[in-house]
């Protein structure tokens, strides 16, 4: 687990110059972004580089949230972690441990510092949503068992919500990041996130890190907005 909380600003776009001019005005001031579907898809590895060239000391979470069969899934791993080598990837814990293993092999083999998240249960999900889709039991057992899998399959953390940071950091131990979306600073619009807290209060929970998208990039003024929820953390 890295001392400092990373704040890694959303760009989600599938405007290329707009994600470049994020890139540069954001980058140096949370040194952390996150590229997403959204962007990843419209622009593909060139779009990928041009966030990288105009953010070059900024730590990159490529969010693709990987799930398919372990040979498929590893060789993706295995081509972002060569391309990119960003500090982090994820891939869907229910993907299962020989589907997490391999991404961990691929990852490794590389030789990149690329840290691998797990996705448990999507936040956006409600309780009678998780059992119309076939699960069973209830919404923080199924995290922790997912979690537990995570870390037992090599996984290095889990995106989760703010309020599940507190039991999986008792249940995962220290060594285990926890990234938590759904965090909003007191005085932003809460979007379409359904329950969220503020960056302190995350942290103060057992978060390792946060992803933070619109408070920073609806703003009239990015680096400023970017830099009030930094300082809101000290
Ligand atoms: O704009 P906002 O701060 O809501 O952006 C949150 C980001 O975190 C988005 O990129 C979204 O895809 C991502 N995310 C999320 N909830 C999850 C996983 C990822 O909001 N459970």
């Amino acid at each position: 687990m890295s001392s400092r909380p990373l704040i890694f600003c959303a760009l989600d776009t599938a405007d290329l110059e707009q994600a470049r001019l994020w890139a540069r005005a954001i980058g140096p001031v949370t040194g952390a972004l996150k590229l997403g579907m959204e962007f990843v898809n419209a622009h593909g590895p060139a779009g990928i580089e041009t966030v990288q060239k105009a953010a070059p000391d900024a730590a990159l979470f490529i969010d693709l949230k990987f799930h398919d069969i372990p040979n498929t899934v590893a060789g993706a791993v295995r081509t972002i972690c060569r391309n990119f080598a960003p500090a982090y990837l994820n891939v869907h814990a229910a993907g299962g441990r020989k589907m997490m293993e391999a991404a961990k092999e691929a990852c490794e083999a590389t030789s990149t510092n690329t840290k691998l998240l797990a996705v448990t249960i999507l936040t956006s999900l409600s309780e009678p949503e998780i059992i119309e889709v076939g699960y069973t039991s209830n919404l923080e057992e199924k995290v922790q068992k997912m979690a537990l899998l995570a870390k037992d399959s090599g996984m290095d953390g889990v995106v989760c919500s703010p309020f599940e940071a507190r039991y999986l950091r008792k249940k995962c131990g220290k060594n285990f990041d926890l990234i938590t979306p759904g965090v909003r600073p007191s005085n932003s619009d809460t979007n379409d996130q359904y329950r969220v807290m503020t960056p302190k209060h995350a942290i103060s929970e057992g978060a390792t890190h946060l992803v933070i998208g619109r408070p920073i990039t609806d703003a009239p003024d990015l680096a400023r907005a970017a830099q009030e929820i930094m300082d809101s953390l000290k």
